[in-house]
């Protein structure tokens, strides 16, 4: 990148023709929408303005290109993908809207699964711990798999099946070391593994218990394995995947040797369980408390048996199992969603993986293999949203968040700030920073102000997939002063010309 390029950029963000899309500088595709809502309020129904302040003095963490990442859950190879076409252009798009990013295939249904890779194996397979479903993952679907990364541009994380078991209680590698040798010959890339999937509720889910003693013996055999294969020596390992943040089973892990092993401990996180249908949930601060508080409780755990190691949310989505009909696949599972990155982001978690891309009604493409709301979310979070996190602080009940603007989008130096209104009136802010700065805003809403539609709005225009792809999604311009956002919105605010010096690293 050089500065003319930027300046070029710059000035075609002063006209308002610059556009969150990939081909980051090339301005000059005008979009051509014909619906215009008008979302937003009259000024007379705007209460008094939320200062916020924002400690551009000190960076709190980074986001990288993979801070936000995604899954597919393990159920999906034992339903046979169910109807997720991996072939398909519309998918395959989609897919790569989300890249860079890492792909994490796990979930319940992994710890169950047999490689069946090669004709005649397995003659006598390991005994497997806890009652299951058998399921295979044969060598069709492993290549379905990898090719479906490749092509996309994914970094794929795989969850072993840690419920293979020798005699003496130990992992049993062997089914593994198959599919390490079968991915090896064929030259698949890996970025990472895990070894099982919520080991602190194996007795729910499998009737079956593992030791944090044993599963830390059991990820140093991986680490032992992995180090013989050339590809996969320097791939990397998370763990424990543990489904809550229960002390003996995380902390434990982690203290009996884990911590020596793995690149970044690991948690998944949901909010409460899919039987709970109320949507006003979805919007409720004490919602979104409830996560900043297992945050605290999680970074403070691995902190105290070892402060450099990083921290991911390797699964995470709104509730548990499955979402919830008519509402997570909605505008409205946004907020604890974008909460939860801004919680994440400020607390110093390097990744979180956001459960899943398809297959559920919290997915980010619907069973028609159409984009759902927390999609658009996403993709855009990733465009606008890299680089040092600052401390933002306004009112409690009001979330607001600051980072540095992504600069293969905006001009190396920009600040966003960015925040959800849960609330069905306008708020308005006061960055008494940011007073005079120009700046550009992209306001997501559910179509027609509906935070119950199955469409998102940006800037008050429907986004749609255009023949299978991604169209733009262009900020607007908006005059200095006060910020004012619609009812039931999230909002990104870029200051273009801020040039921060933490924003240049
Ligand atoms: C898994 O593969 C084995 C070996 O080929 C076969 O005997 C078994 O029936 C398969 N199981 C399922 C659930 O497909
Ligand atoms: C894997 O890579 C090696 C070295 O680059 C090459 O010789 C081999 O043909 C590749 N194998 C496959 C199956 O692509
Ligand atoms: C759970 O495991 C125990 C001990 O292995 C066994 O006796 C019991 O039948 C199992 N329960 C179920 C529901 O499979
Ligand atoms: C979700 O909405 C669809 C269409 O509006 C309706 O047919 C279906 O019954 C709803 N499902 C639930 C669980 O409310
Ligand atoms: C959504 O939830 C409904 C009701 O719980 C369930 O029947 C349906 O299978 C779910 N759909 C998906 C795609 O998960
Ligand atoms: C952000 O600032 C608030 C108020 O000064 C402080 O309480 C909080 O600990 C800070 N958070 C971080 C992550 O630095």
């Amino acid at each position: 990148m050089t500065v003319t390029v930027r300046e070029t950029c710059t000035s075609l963000i002063l006209i308002g023709l610059c556009s969150a899309s990939r081909q980051v500088y090339d301005c000059s595709q005008q979009h051509s929408y014909t619906e215009e809502e008008h979302i937003f309020p009259r000024d007379d129904l705007v209460g008094e303005p939320v200062t916020v302040l924002v400690n551009l003095q000190q960076s709190v963490n980074q986001i990288s290109s993979h801070f936000v990442g995604v899954t597919i859950d393990a159920a999906l190879i034992h339903d046979k993908w169910r109807k997720l076409d991996f072939s398909s252009k519309r998918v395959q798009n989609m897919a790569k809207a989300l890249t860079p990013s890492f792909f994490r295939l796990g979930g319940t249904s992994a710890d169950s699964l047999t490689y069946v890779l090669y004709n005649g194996q397995n003659s006598t397979p390991p005994t497997q711990l806890g009652s299951h479903v058998p399921a295979n993952l044969t060598a069709e679907a492993w290549e379905t798999i990898n090719e479906f990364t490749k092509e996309v541009g994914w970094d794929l994380i795989f969850d072993l099946n840690a419920l293979k078991r020798n005699a003496d209680g130990s992992w049993n590698h062997d089914n593994a070391r198959q599919l390490l040798q079968f991915s090896a010959d064929r030259n698949y890339t890996i970025a990472g593994f895990e070894l099982g999937n919520e080991y602190d509720i194996y007795e729910r889910k499998h009737n079956a218990t593992l030791s944090p003693r044993q599963l830390a013996k059991d990820v140093m055999t991986l680490q032992t394995l992995l180090s013989q294969f050339p590809q996969y020596y320097s791939a990397f390992i998370i763990g424990p995947e543990t489904a809550t943040d229960n002390q003996q089973c995380f902390q434990g892990f982690l203290a009996a040797g884990g911590s020596k092993v793995v690149s970044a401990a690991s948690f998944h996180h949901y909010y409460y369980s899919d039987e709970d249908e109320d949507v006003s949930r979805f919007t409720d601060i004490k919602t979104m408390d409830s996560f900043d508080h297992i945050l605290d409780h999680v970074m403070d755990m691995t902190r105290s048996v070892n402060p450099q190691l990083p921290v991911w949310l390797s699964e995470t989505s709104c509730t548990y199992d499955h979402g919830v009909a008519n509402v997570s696949d909605r505008f409205v599972a946004g907020f604890l969603w974008l909460d939860k990155l801004g919680l994440c982001a400020l607390n110093g978690v390097q990744t979180v993986i956001r459960q899943d891309f398809y297959g559920n009604n919290y997915s980010f493409l619907n069973p028609q293999q159409e984009p759902n709301p927390d999609f658009w979310l996403t993709v855009l979070y990733k465009r606008i949203v890299r680089g040092a996190v600052f401390n933002a602080t306004g009112r409690h009940d009001v979330r607001v968040y600051a980072a540095c603007a992504n600069s293969f989008l905006l001009p190396a130096g920009s600040v966003v700030v960015y925040t959800l209104n849960p609330d069905d009136y306008p708020l308005t802010f006061d960055l008494p920073q940011f007073q005079t700065q120009p700046r550009m805003l992209w306001s997501l809403t559910g179509w027609g102000g509906d935070r119950l539609s199955k469409y998102t709005s940006l800037n008050g225009v429907k986004l749609e997939l255009v023949n299978d792809e991604l169209p733009d999604l262009p900020g607007k311009l908006a005059p200095p002063g006060v910020v004012t956002v619609p009812p039931y919105s999230f909002t990104f605010v870029a200051f273009y010309e801020t040039s921060i010096s933490i924003c240049y690293e």
